[in-house]
């Protein structure tokens, strides 16, 4: 999604906004920009592709200069090609604007606009918005300040912005109303950004924007929050929690291939703390205070999307297998728009990374404002939504920054087993035994992992053999049903091949008909319970010649002899199953993609964080 990084200082501008924007690359972008103001003129740097094809346009005379804004678009009004790349500016070119989000309202802004003479360069909604506030600055005389905080307020829809005019080279603005901005604070500098990656080299302390807030950094060193309603805001500078050798991919060749191979140590750091294996303990911080309420709950609903929402899936089967607690899985998009019913006794529990996902967010809104006590599972410490919700655990993956989800969905998994665990034994749903067993076996998950990651070139292995498919299915039961689709969504996200995941047993009623001597399966087989069943689906499988790569327990001796290809993983018990089925497929789908020649880290068209609807 969009990334924004501006800079106002005394060191020069242009390269701290150029590694700014490339430690945003990871969100997922389709062109970027950079504007310098130079005196009292403005340079403007914009370029479909790459950040790197900006450094080709680079003018000596910006050196030196120490203002500027810069930008990383994801198209959603307008193809993707220099003129829409941002920044945009105003018809007299006075100002230039970068802007993450989408202005629902651009139409009849554009409508008026028009008529009072303006004419529009670009596509983008984004150039109607430097267009109003330099309509307000001349019109009514404002300061920019005041002209912007006017526009603002006839803007509906999601932005986060930098506004830049070449007749004030002291000043920039920054404003947010649901897509993300933080702050940077230095010594005598101010940075703007979309999150806290291109801060890291410069500033550790920062203040998030909320909704509706504007900021006027001055060169002076000064600076100020004001609502949109123009009344100062007190802001604390808080200390950022992040090391900049987590943005590096040490040494690996791609962010995702580092972080599936971190998974031991996160899921270790999700658990830390929480589960005291010696105490027979899970004790999430954010339990804490509201304990009955969760124990109360007559249904929890679960909100997210994308990996996160598979996540949720896992969570449904823990939640009403060990904690007899009904639960409903939605997709926060649909749910936002449905008119929901939601009862006093539920219990809303949102699943983020990012903590920036728009349609989560709105959802999150959405249940609160009906009443809902919201908890949050959330990655990016300091986000919208860990903000936001009531209550809440952090997974303490560190930065994901792969746009394909891997140990953050892992993190989430753990979290979310530990919550069933430490809320069925208070409800004393599962027995002391079992509780003991699964602390047990949740507490060696790490180790577990590891052992799947030392037989990477076996799975890299099948890759090659499977590499030139142009579809795949994945089958699961169980829980091993969420993680079927999860499988699946990370095949099509980084290797473009078309994969679907479904539950085993559904097999017959569709997707059977599509198998053929092309079609490589795989099947998820590591039930204690439905094994027979699964048997029997690879049979069916393999008498219409499909290509059978399952995985299995250690030690498995009878769907082996009939599989194509065999990944063994180690044995654990059924509710913690996904967190170590999941690791082959993550590893399969990287080796595929890579391939194929696939971006891995930036996959086409896809973004780390949807900041827009
Ligand atoms: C995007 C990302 C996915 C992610 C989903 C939800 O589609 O590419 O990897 O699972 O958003 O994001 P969230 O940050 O809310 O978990």
């Amino acid at each position: 999604m969009c990334g924004i990084v501006a800079y106002l200082g005394d060191k020069e501008a242009y390269p701290i906004i150029y590694k700014g924007l490339k430690r945003l690359e990871y969100r997922g972008y389709d062109s970027a920009g950079i504007a310098i103001l130079v005196d009292d003129q403005i340079y403007s740097l914009k370029k479909k592709g790459r950040v790197e094809a900006i450094s080709k346009l680079y003018d000596k005379n910006i050196h030196n200069a120490t203002i500027g804004i810069g930008h990383t678009r994801w198209a959603t009004h307008g193809e993707p090609n220099d003129v829409n790349a941002h920044p945009q500016s105003s018809s007299n070119g006075d100002l230039v604007i970068v802007h993450n989000g989408i202005i629902e309202n651009y139409r009849v802004l554009k409508e008026a606009l028009l008529h009072l003479g303006h004419t529009f360069e670009s596509e983008t909604d984004t150039e109607i918005l430097a267009h109003l506030i330099d309509e307000y600055k001349q019109r009514d005389n404002l300061s920019l300040a005041e002209a912007v905080r006017k526009a603002l307020n006839r803007i509906e829809g999601a932005y986060a912005i930098v506004v830049m005019d070449r007749h004030h080279p002291d000043i920039l603005i920054g404003a947010r109303k649901a897509s993300p901005l933080v702050l940077g604070v230095g010594n005598n500098e101010f940075f703007l950004a979309s999150d806290a990656s291109p801060l890291i080299d410069h500033t550790k302390r920062v203040i998030y924007l909320e909704d509706e807030e504007m900021v006027i950094l001055r060169r002076n060193g000064s600076f100020e929050i004001r609502n949109l309603k123009n009344v100062l805001q007190d802001r604390k500078i808080e200390e950022l929690d992040l090391e900049l050798a987590q943005l590096e991919k040490d040494g690996y060749e791609h962010f995702m291939l580092k972080e599936i191979h971190q998974q031991p140590r996160t899921v270790k750091d999700s658990l830390r703390g929480r589960l005291h294996v010696g105490k027979n303990l899970a004790s999430l911080g954010g339990l804490r205070n509201c304990l009955d309420r969760m124990l109360q709950a007559d249904r929890f609903i679960i909100l997210a999307c994308g990996t996160s929402w598979h996540a949720g899936l896992i969570a449904e089967y823990l939640f009403e297998d060990l904690g007899r607690i009904p639960t409903e899985v939605e997709y926060a998009s649909e749910f936002r728009y449905r008119n929901p019913v939601i009862k006093p006794n539920d219990v809303v529990i949102a699943i983020s990374q990012s903590g920036e996902t728009a349609d989560t967010l709105a959802a999150v809104e959405l249940a609160k404002r009906q009443g809902a006590f919201v908890y949050g599972i959330v990655n990016s410490v300091g986000s919208t939504i860990a903000r936001t919700t009531d209550s809440g655990s952090y997974i303490h993956a560190g930065p994901e920054i792969g746009v394909a989800s891997t140990k953050a969905f892992t993190g989430q998994v753990a979290i979310l087993t530990l919550m069933a665990l430490q809320l069925g034994h208070k409800k004393k749903t599962i027995d002391d035994q079992t509780y003991k067993k699964l602390l047990l076996g949740l507490h060696q998950i790490p180790d577990l992992i590891q052992k799947i990651l030392d037989k990477a070139d076996q799975i890299k292995y099948i890759a090659t053999e499977i590499q030139h498919a142009n579809n795949a299915l994945y089958l699961g039961r169980g829980y091993n049903f969420p993680v079927a689709l999860e499988g699946a969504l990370k095949l099509k996200e980084i290797s473009y091949i078309h994969a679907e995941g479904y539950p085993a047993a559904e097999m017959k009623h569709g997707p059977i008909a599509l198998i053929d001597e092309n079609m490589p399966v795989v099947i998820l087989a590591t039930n204690i319970e439905a094994y027979d069943k699964i048997y029997t689906n690879v049979q069916q499988i393999k008498a219409r010649k499909g290509i059978v790569i399952a995985i299995v327990k250690e030690g498995d001796s009878e769907i082996s002899q009939i599989a194509d290809y065999i990944i063994e993983i180690p044995k654990t018990e059924d509710p913690l199953t996904p967190l170590l089925a999941v690791i082959p497929l993550q590893l399969l789908s990287y080796y595929i993609a890579v391939m194929r020649g696939c971006d891995v880290d930036q996959p086409r068209n896809l973004a780390k964080s949807v900041t827009v609807e």
